[in-house]
């Protein structure tokens, strides 16, 4: 069944929206169309979270709410989907738990941040009875306030640590799941004076789009593509969304090997390779935000192909493969000769990124470390990343990546050289980060200058180096 019309929820009842435009953004949709303007627009580009909403997903008869920026997210994706807005917390004239702590707490000044903080707070609260820090520093990771301070947030946050959450979305819970399964299993194609938008269920319907329209991009988490409209003020004539294909949402694990579908969110994902390479979930707690984390996916990023795209050096350490749905048949590419130059890629017009493969080696020694200015949503001046198999104290194998060094993220094949075979020493190890120039010759830009990456490149070696040897790790939380 094939429908032109986007069906959500909002305040108990079903909306529907007949070719919608494909290229407005919720938020516009919510101030300009709802005329609800409690959610605010600050930067357009995911960056401070006052456009933050929550959306209500149905998984395994569960209502999971994810905060999401509204000012970078497509109006298509609210189809099968509940949307809750900082309108709808209140209950007659009864605040919400989370709006009466804000208040306690005087968590607000000019107030244009709160309706955002708000929002995060809620997902927070719906999501986690135990409140500690860690969970509310993830929480407000994409929120960010001028004139408050945060210390009156994050008491406010903690406030509602194991605070009951009987409120009225738990009494009509049920009711909401009902309506969601009734509006959730229909492919969507839309046509709004051309501009098209089309979300299939089924990988066989979305190949047969994907080949009458090859010039169609593909839409994921949107935090990347969305930006070609809010902020370069293109149009995209044709998006194909990758969000209703239920078949690419999967994490697949053996003893050798994990398998992560397309369209896995990177919170999901984060949550799940902490169990196998801590440093990546290290870095993911510091990619973007919650916000952009809830949608995101490394398919994306890898699409992108960015040379300070975060979760790419890591891979290209780990040997990840790259498995492509071309026309007929599925493709593997390793990732180091997926990249072909700046932000291009070996995918072809009309094939999609299927999976990530990631092999798992228990003796494998791994290390990640991001360098940016700020520890939350910001983007890595450096990233490096090292995988090594020691034995005997001597280096049978080293794998070293860096993102933020070149037009790609790129391998340290002349370091790699050096270090294989040698001793695992620290003579080692200072003789080989000076062949960091012949690796790369870094820009200079307003992030870093190229003396600056260079010197941190090398003593983002040497740390690892040390911590491996001392089996000591520094963490910065
Ligand atoms: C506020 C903010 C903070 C950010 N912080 C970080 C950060 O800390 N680190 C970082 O690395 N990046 C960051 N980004 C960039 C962005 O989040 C990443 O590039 C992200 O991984 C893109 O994934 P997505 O699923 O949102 O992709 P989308 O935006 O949906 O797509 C991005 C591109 O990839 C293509 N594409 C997507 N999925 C596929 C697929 N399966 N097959 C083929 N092509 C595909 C799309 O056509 C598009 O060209 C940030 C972005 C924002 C807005
Ligand atoms: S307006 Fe700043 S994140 Fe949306
Ligand atoms: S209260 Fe003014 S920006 Fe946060």
């Amino acid at each position: 069944m094939v429908s032109d019309t986007i069906q959500f929820i909002l305040n108990n009842k079903i909306i529907k929206i007949k070719n919608p435009n494909p290229n407005k953004t919720i938020l516009n949709y919510i101030r300009n169309n709802l005329k609800m303007m409690g959610t605010k627009e600050g930067c357009a580009e995911g960056g401070c979270g006052a456009c933050t909403i929550v959306l209500g997903e149905l998984n395994k008869n569960k209502i999971v709410y994810k905060a999401i920026n509204a000012c970078i997210s497509f109006l298509p994706i609210l189809n099968g989907k509940q949307l809750i807005l900082v309108e709808d917390l209140n209950n007659g004239n009864k605040l919400h738990p989370v709006q009466e702590a804000m208040i306690k707490y005087h968590g607000s000044q000019c107030g244009f941040c709160t309706p955002g903080f708000t929002m995060s707070l809620f997902s927070m609260h719906k999501n986690n009875r135990s409140i500690n820090n860690e969970v509310v520093d993830e929480a407000l990771s994409g929120n960010l306030c001028r004139c408050t301070g945060y210390r009156p947030i994050i008491d406010a946050a903690k406030s509602l640590n194991n605070k009951n959450d009987q409120d009225q979305f738990k009494q009509k819970q049920n009711k909401t799941i009902k309506l969601l399964k009734r509006i959730k299993s229909i492919d969507i194609e839309i046509n709004n004076s051309g501009k098209k938008f089309f979300a299939p269920k089924t990988i066989t319907n979305l190949k047969k789009i994907l080949n009458k329209y090859p010039d169609a991009k593909i839409l994921s988490g949107g935090t990347d593509l969305s930006l070609e409209v809010t902020k370069f003020r293109k149009e995209i004539k044709t998006i194909i969304s990758l969000n209703s294909v239920e078949k690419l949402n999967f994490i697949k694990k053996n003893k050798n090997l994990l398998e992560i579908g397309a369209t896995t969110s990177l919170l999901e994902f984060q949550n799940f390779i902490k169990n196998y390479f801590l440093d990546f979930h290290d870095i993911l707690k510091r990619y973007g935000s919650l916000q952009i984390r809830n949608v995101g996916t490394i398919a994306g990023n890898i699409a992108t192909a960015s040379p300070i795209g975060d979760t790419l050096p890591l891979l290209l350490t780990l040997d990840a493969k790259i498995v492509v749905q071309g026309k007929n048949q599925k493709k593997i590419f390793s990732l180091s000769e997926f990249f072909i130059s700046y932000r291009k890629t070996k995918l072809k017009k009309g094939e999609f990124i299927y999976s990530i493969k990631i092999p798992i080696n228990k003796d494998n020694i791994f290390k990640a470390y991001k360098i940016s200015k700020r520890f939350d949503d910001d983007i890595s001046s450096v990233c490096g990343s090292f995988s090594f198999l020691i034995k005997k104290n001597k280096i049978t194998k080293a794998a070293i990546a860096y993102g933020g060094m070149s037009a790609i993220p790129k391998r340290a094949s002349a370091i790699e050289k050096k270090l294989v075979n040698s001793e695992f020493t620290e003579n080692s190890f200072s003789n080989a980060v000076d062949l960091i120039n012949k690796d790369f010759s870094p820009l200079d830009d307003m992030r870093a200058s190229s003396e600056y990456r260079l010197a941190v490149a090398k003593n983002l070696l040497l740390k690892a180096f040390y911590e491996i040897k001392n089996k000591q790790t520094i963490r910065i939380n």
